[in-house]
């Protein structure tokens, strides 16, 4: 050791070998390399760039889409077909056996207002299987079927007290005691609860952890991968595989006379957002859907060059989508679709994206002209759209169908943001006929 610091010193007399050091130094610090990074990232809307949307409305070939069955039978399956080879990867299929199992039910949570159900469903692929988790939390005041707001990670499944609206904490904010966490994830759930929804949240660890070496060893090991990479050029991508999940709780919930399986909404916070929306696209059983935060390649447009970037998000999340996302990187004008068209696949069905305002790097505006442009899918369907040109003042939630607001405060799922969810979805699954 001694040896070293001398031979150090020794170097560090000769200037050039020293800037050399110095610089070895601290590019091996992690840290200060994302922060050079963040340095280049844009947060100026003067410098945007003014690329140009693909027009929802359409077709590659440049017919127009002038009517709901054009949409349908061919706009509708292009799009959804770009985004499968260019974005996220085509959906698994659903595996040929699946069978649900009750783990574990407590009708005693929240002083007895509320069932706490821990399911597991075990799915088999030629010879392999897994089993996913999920809990389900059910109002037991009901004398029905519930609807019910369904994500992955919406809450902690391991914690006594599920907390649907933590918000993240600020870096030298109080530590929150788990006293806390706990006095907030009751109380957001008596509020969800009260309001006669039910919430359930699906764990990622066996459906494909959030690991760039990991994830595989979840279900895309039941369909053929045995080895860790990043997916391939078409290969699906963790965030297809997630929402692959969410499409398999549903299946549970056609299962259960305690869920109502026509008033389901699918909901995420950031990289669930970005899975709620992308679930719903290709699931067209749920009813609506929940966007918070999503951000880059959630709801934000990803021809803006504002906050994170297609070239950013591929380069620290390559297992995250398909192969082919990372090659727009720098060259988002090659895109052929982008992600207003991701809202236009989830239309008739209601749609609710919301921003917030410290959340730049999700590009608050990208996510509101996202909504915006793909109302004209909304409007062709005469289902009515968001309703506004210009993106609202904070803390006011505009639209219909398709609702958006930019509430103030940080990248979370607050209670702010259930409130307006909540309401939400009493306005828009009033008019879907009940399940069951
Ligand atoms: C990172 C990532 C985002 C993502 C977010 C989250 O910040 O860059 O794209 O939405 O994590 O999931 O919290």
């Amino acid at each position: 050791m001694i040896f070293k610091l001398a031979g150090i010193k020794r170097v560090m007399k000769r200037p050039q070998q020293r800037r050399t050091l110095a610089l070895l130094g601290a590019l091996t610090i992690a840290g200060l390399l994302n922060d050079l990074f963040a340095a280049a990232v844009n947060y100026d809307e003067a410098k945007v760039g003014a690329l140009p949307l693909p027009n929802v409305l359409r077709m590659e070939d440049g017919q127009s889409v002038t009517n709901a069955a054009i949409w349908r039978s061919l706009r509708r399956p292009e799009i959804l077909r770009l985004f499968e080879t260019q974005v996220y990867g085509k959906l698994l299929p659903r595996p040929a056996t699946q069978s649900f199992r009750v783990v574990a039910e407590d009708r005693t949570l929240l002083d007895g207002r509320a069932t706490r159900r821990d399911v597991e469903m075990d799915i088999t692929v030629a010879t392999n299987g897994t089993a996913l988790k999920f809990t389900l939390i059910l109002p037991n005041h009901r004398t029905g079927p519930v609807p019910v707001f369904v994500g992955i990670h919406v809450f902690d499944t391991s914690h006594s007290y599920p907390q649907p609206a933590r918000a993240r904490q600020l870096p030298g904010a109080p530590k929150q005691t788990d006293e806390d966490n706990a006095r907030a994830g009751r109380a957001a759930l008596d509020r969800i609860l009260s309001r006669g929804y039910g919430v359930a949240s699906l764990n990622v660890e066996s459906l494909a952890p959030d690991s760039g070496t990991n994830y595989w060893r979840g279900v895309a090991r039941l369909y053929g991968r045995t080895q860790p990479g990043s997916p391939g050029a078409e290969e699906t991508g963790v965030i297809g595989i997630w929402a692959w999940g969410l499409s398999r709780a549903m299946d549970y919930f056609e299962t259960t006379t305690d869920v109502d399986a026509r008033r389901v909404i699918a909901i995420g916070h950031s990289r669930m957002g970005k899975t709620a929306l992308w679930a719903a696209a290709n699931d067209e059983r749920f009813a609506a859907v929940v966007s918070n935060n999503s951000g880059c390649g959630g709801a934000a447009l990803s021809k803006r060059d504002f906050g994170e970037t297609v070239a950013i998000i591929t380069r620290a999340f390559p297992h995250w989508f398909c192969g082919n996302f990372s090659k727009y990187g720098g060259h988002e004008e090659l895109l052929p679709v982008d992600q207003h068209e991701l809202i236009s696949l989830i239309a008739p069905r209601p749609v609710y994206v919301a921003s917030a305002v410290d959340d730049g790097w999700a590009d608050p505006r990208g996510e509101f002209l996202a909504a915006l442009n793909a109302e004209p899918v909304y409007r062709l369907l005469n289902v009515g759209g968001l309703g506004v040109n210009t993106m609202p003042a904070p803390d006011q939630p505009v639209g219909g169908t398709i609702s958006y607001h930019y509430r103030q405060g940080q990248h979370a799922l607050t209670d702010y943001d259930w409130e307006q969810y909540l309401a939400f979805a009493d306005r828009c699954l009033s008019n879907v006929k009940t399940g069951k």
